[in-house]
């Protein structure tokens, strides 16, 4: 089977109900960016980014994988799939993707404040532990805090992600405004001779010569026009 690669954002969970980031109305209008996703902001209000992100998870319990997460699921039947997602949400894996690369952490997670990237202190949240409160401590005695890739921090997870974009036989990218770096530049370790897709309701700049076939739908929609061409 050939690979496929597939890079996610924000739209990919848009009609699951979950806001974008930079679009109108999207998350970073309604909260500052630098109060709740910095680790500066983390520093002066503790309290406020663990209820930003408390609130996150309680939505995760109300939301659903959409037709577009499921169509991806999907093409596992066809071909190896490696979703690279920039979402802290679950709903790929809910969808039934069994190779699922978060770049930006998942909110199913908390970790230590001292070493947030040390695995020994990472731990998984069961839904009756979403609510965390301040004075809930990791195994090293420190807060815990979120298990998110906040502005200003490395991104662990880009190693692998670019070992398998340069494996890959077939590209797509899908509700992503190619913004954020390091993620966006995973384009550019897409071997030359293989197609890039793009699904987006919205014309995406592109930092790079590359030729992208751009599919101008929703991810469901855009899915469902996508595995026309990818499978027949
Ligand atoms: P953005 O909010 O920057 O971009 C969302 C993209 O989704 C835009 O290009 C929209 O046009 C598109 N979109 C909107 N509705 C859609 C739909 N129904 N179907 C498909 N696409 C749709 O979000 P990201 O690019 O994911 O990081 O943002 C990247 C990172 O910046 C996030 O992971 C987050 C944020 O700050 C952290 O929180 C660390």
């Amino acid at each position: 089977m050939k690979n496929l690669v597939i890079l996610t954002g924000a739209g990919m969970s848009a009609e699951s109900g979950i806001s974008t980031f930079r679009d109108a109305g999207g998350l970073w209008d309604q909260y500052p960016v630098e109060q709740v996703a910095t680790p500066e902001g983390y520093v002066a209000n503790p309290q406020l980014v663990i209820q930003f992100y408390n609130e996150r998870r309680k939505q995760l319990l109300q939301v659903k994988p959409n037709r577009g997460h499921e169509l991806v699921a999907e093409l596992e039947k066809y071909f190896n799939v490696t979703v690279i997602t920039q979402n802290v949400d679950n709903l790929h894996e809910r969808a039934g993707s069994s190779h699922v690369i978060h770049l930006h952490g998942e909110l199913t997670k908390v970790t230590s404040t001292l070493q947030p990237n040390n695995p020994n202190y990472i731990k998984e949240l069961k839904p009756e532990e979403f609510e965390v409160k301040i004075g809930d401590l990791a195994a090293d005695g420190s807060q815990f805090r979120p298990f998110i890739v906040w502005f200003g921090e490395s991104v662990p997870m880009i190693e692998k992600a670019i070992e398998y974009v340069e494996t890959a036989d077939v590209f797509l990218i899908i509700g992503t405004s190619l913004n954020v770096y390091p993620a966006a530049g995973l384009l550019n370790y897409v071997p030359r001779d293989v197609p890039v897709y793009l699904i987006d309701p919205k014309e995406v700049p592109i930092a790079s010569d590359r030729k992208v076939y751009a599919i101008r739908k929703g991810a469901s929609d855009g899915m469902e026009e996508l595995k026309k061409i990818l499978v027949r």
